[in-house]
């Protein structure tokens, strides 16, 4: 039993072993650079020997003007069982910028300190080097996202991370979004491709590997809908989403259980329309917190916690009938146009 058990945390483990690539740290980090200056900046689910986050931060460093960059490098207790790039031993890093001004990051420029524990993001010390920290940015492990997120906000950190955009119907997630503690970053909807330590197996490519022209010699994988989460603002939350269509009963039917307008894609949400929407997910790539106020989510736990109620199939999520045939939409977060705002 505790050998099945130590296996499946190995398993779950290597799942979560896979490495963000350069350009897609740099084509999102580029609309935050006035948020680092001055800061103390933790990546703490990063191997520094193989992490583009220490990299493109320790680079960066003098052009973002960061006080202080700290790396937590994660021992995993089952890495033996999978990996060849893992930690041996749990350390971290502190740099603290081009001392000697040679314009490169120098090895002696970098201190390596030892962690009494594996590095866990949870453990104590890597706590405490949290607290030093104004700014976390990383790809956490996905399958430990909700705790991940809660420590950030009890910690009272600024971050910007990478997660699946599933996470955000997260009951512990989508609450953060609709009370804007978090909100989604520029990139959105990405399909990532990560640098990963499968190595083509049938595992690899039933779990990941979606993309038509991968390469199956190379140690890449695809993951589908991946995007930012952040509390860190930017431009694009404050732009305008311009509405073009006008709202009619018969273009817009309402759901059987819940008193809201279907709204099928996000081009066409009416601009004359007040009530409650159910919009696709897709908006929240667009969404700007003074045009639009976030309701809720459609189904399950958070649906019921707004009053929907079972629909016909009897799961608790939003419904509508045409013609006296059911239709049930896909996943729907319910807005309301703000008056008199942007
Ligand atoms: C998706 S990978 C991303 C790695 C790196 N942040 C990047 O983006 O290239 C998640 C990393 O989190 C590490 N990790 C897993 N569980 C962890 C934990 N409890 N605490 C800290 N790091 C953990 C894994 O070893 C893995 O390298």
């Amino acid at each position: 039993m505790a050998k099945n058990t130590s296996l499946s945390q190995a398993k779950k483990a290597k799942k979560d072993e896979f490495y963000t690539q350069i350009n897609d740290i740099e084509n999102e980090l580029k609309h935050y650079k006035e948020h680092f200056r001055g800061k103390t900046i933790l990546c703490n689910c990063d191997d520094p020997r193989i992490s583009n986050f220490f990299r493109y931060f320790a680079q960066s460093f003098e052009h973002l003007g960061l006080k202080r960059l700290i790396t937590t490098c994660y021992k995993s207790q089952d890495i033996d069982l999978f990996s060849t790039e893992g930690c041996e031993k749990a350390v971290y890093l502190i740099y603290d910028g081009d001392k000697n001004k040679n314009g490169v990051v120098d090895l002696e420029e970098i201190e390596v300190k030892p962690l009494k524990g594996n590095g866990d993001f949870r453990s104590q010390e890597c706590i405490e080097l949290l607290k030093q920290a104004d700014i976390v940015v990383t790809n956490p492990p996905f399958s430990l996202f909700r705790e991940y997120v809660a420590q950030l906000i009890e910690y009272n950190k600024k971050f910007l991370i990478l997660a699946r955009m599933s996470s955000l119907h997260y009951s512990e997630i989508f609450p953060l979004i609709k009370s804007n503690q978090i909100w989604v970053g520029y990139g959105f909807n990405l399909s990532m491709v990560y640098k990963s330590i499968y190595q083509n197996t049938e595992e690899a490519n039933r779990k990941y590997v979606r993309s038509k022209g991968y390469d199956p010699d190379d140690n890449y994988i695809k993951v589908p809908a991946v995007l930012w989460y952040t509390n860190l603002d930017h431009t694009k939350r404050h732009e305008k989403l311009i509405l073009y269509k006008k709202y009619s009963p018969d273009e817009y039917p309402k759901y059987d259980n819940y008193d809201a307008i279907d709204v099928n894609q996000v081009a066409d949400i009416p601009m004359d329309y007040y009530g409650i929407m159910g919009v696709p997910d897709t908006l929240l790539g667009q969404f700007n917190p003074d045009q639009f106020e976030l309701i809720g989510i459609g189904s399950g736990k958070l649906g019921r916690s707004i009053g929907i109620t079972k629909n016909y199939r009897g799961r608790t999520d939003l419904s509508y009938t045409i013609d006296g045939v059911s239709k049930c939409p896909y996943s729907r977060i319910l807005i309301r146009r703000k008056k008199n705002k942007v």
